[in-house]
């Protein structure tokens, strides 16, 4: 069965709003887990717009399931990933000016580079992760890389303004994601879906992680942590191996 592992940026993001104590990423992640989350994600920007590095020194303390750890590919994000050593660290683009990540990191001519950047993180047991857009030359430039996992944006589908459109980026996702697996790249999804648009995602094998954050956070708002996790958990519990 497809994971859900849940990204709790938008609960540091409300705390930030006041840049106060509440309400806390940590407590909410605990509360993921318990309602059924395999994974927990946090992205710690440059910028320190939400999630701050006290979030991730105690969620690598405190975590039950798994942690993803999102960031740019920098030294600084390097450094602070060989301190927590999460599970996972998924490289993402960043730009300071997004609302958030717009689009997949651009792996092609810079195979030398991540394959350097990821070696000490590799050594020190790290799995890695690629957040890429579904794109034949991206795919074949992170299996250069060794990255173990793609995560493939679906922000473009997901922001579709018709079935057509959205219809047309279903299809080069799941080309995408038969193509890394192909390849023998382990294949996550995210960014952008939500309790209806994941469903067409139920017929596609072989997905191993969905990470979401803003629609469940959307949800939790009016219904708590516990049911909008739950609930989501309950949707991907029915999708194909
Ligand atoms: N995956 C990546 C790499 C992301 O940057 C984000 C957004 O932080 C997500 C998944 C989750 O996206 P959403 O909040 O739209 O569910």
């Amino acid at each position: 069965m497809p994971l859900l592992c849940v990204n709790v940026d938008h609960v540091a993001t409300v705390r930030q709003a006041r840049l106060g104590t509440e309400p806390d990423p940590v407590v909410a992640a605990a509360m993921c887990e318990l309602a059924g989350a395999a994974g927990i994600i946090m992205h710690l920007r440059e910028d320190r717009r939400h999630v701050q590095d006290r979030d991730i020194d105690l969620i690598s303390q405190t975590i039950q399931t798994k942690f993803n750890f999102e960031m740019a590919a920098t030294a600084e994000m390097q450094t602070i990933a060989l301190k927590i050593n999460p599970a996972t660290v998924c490289l993402v683009p960043e730009k300071r000016a997004e609302l958030t990540t717009e689009g997949g990191l651009n792996c092609v001519g810079q195979e030398e580079r991540f394959i350097k950047y990821l070696t000490p993180l590799h050594a020190a047991g790290v799995r890695s992760s690629l957040f890429i857009d579904a794109d034949p030359a991206q795919i074949k430039a992170s299996h250069k890389i060794g990255a173990e996992y793609v995560e493939i944006h679906t922000g473009h589908f997901a922001d579709a303004k018709n079935r057509t459109e959205q219809k047309t980026e279903l299809a080069r996702i799941i080309d995408g994601i038969k193509m890394s697996q192909d390849l023998g790249l382990k294949v996550n999804l995210g960014h952008g879906l939500n309790y209806t648009n994941i469903l067409d995602f139920a017929e596609v094998e072989g997905i191993c992680e969905y990470s979401i954050g803003h629609s469940i956070m959307a949800r939790a708002i009016l219904v708590g942590i516990d049911r909008a996790v739950k609930d989501m958990v309950e949707i991907i519990r029915t999708f194909a191996d």
